[in-house]
């Protein structure tokens, strides 16, 4: 049921478990219809806590239910700037430890910013990424997960929504709330690489997942203005999103 402040569907599940096991029989039917065709599946993928029952549902289905990644394709949002590929924090080894090494995926089916594209040059790579996505047949299905303060991939408050992918100043907040990961304000990185809001939003499909500390900023962004310094609320224009909480 919609509410009539909803302007966008929100579907509401008792646990994390249960709405990562409902995106993850998604992701699965589609994959498995798109395989019946022989076409591949080309899945838009997020980081962070929020996606990680998630990647654990897919592992189980790959090891217990036979689903297989053969013809998957996925991009992923983000990834720090400048860091090393293998770096524990980085992004690349977050996908990998989470996902990737535990499904039959095609290694050259993953892409990933990659945090060591040379400064000079890293406009042509951003730009080779988003035609990379073009080329793939675009996202069939875009995963986000949302920011305390809003954002959606590394796209901050202030973002344009005719941005593409880029290198981004990661907001203050955006740094305190990964500094877990870095155990050192100083350490985590200032700057990050971001696939952008109108490459994001012309995914086909787009699941939004948020649990924890997450609901203030849920309902500004379901229920609020679409502004630009609230990054997700850009998500009420796009035609298939589905908030899962
Ligand atoms: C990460 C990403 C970010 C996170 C967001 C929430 O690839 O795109 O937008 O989804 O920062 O992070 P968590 O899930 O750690 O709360």
């Amino acid at each position: 049921m919609i509410d009539a402040f909803e302007k966008v569907p929100v579907q509401i599940f008792p646990s994390p478990k249960e709405g990562s096991a409902f995106v993850a029989s998604e992701i699965a039917t589609l994959i498995k219809s798109k395989a019946a065709k022989n076409e591949t599946c080309v899945l838009g993928l997020a980081t962070g806590s929020t996606p990680i029952k998630l990647y654990q549902e897919l592992v189980r289905l790959h090891k217990e239910e036979g689903l297989s990644f053969k013809n998957v394709v996925t991009f992923n949002l983000d990834e720090y700037f400048p860091i090393e590929q293998d770096a524990p924090q980085s992004y690349w080894s977050f996908m990998h430890k989470h996902l990737f090494n535990h499904i039959d995926i095609d290694p050259k089916n993953i892409h990933i910013p990659s945090g060591k594209w040379p400064k000079e040059d890293i406009k042509k790579h951003c730009a080779e990424y988003d035609a990379a996505i073009i080329k793939a047949g675009g996202i069939d299905l875009q995963i986000l997960g949302i920011g305390g303060n809003g954002h959606i991939g590394f796209n901050e408050p202030g973002s344009s929504f005719h941005s593409k992918t880029r290198v981004i100043h990661l907001d203050q907040l955006t740094r305190m709330a990964n500094v877990y990961e870095w155990h050192d304000l100083n350490k985590v990185p200032k700057l990050a690489i971001t696939v952008g809001i109108s490459s994001i939003m012309k995914a086909k499909k787009i699941v939004l997942l948020a649990w924890g500390n997450k609901a203030d900023i849920v309902a500004k962004a379901v229920e609020g203005d679409v502004t630009e310094q609230l990054p997700a609320s850009v998500l009420q224009n796009h035609d298939d999103c589905t908030f899962v909480i």
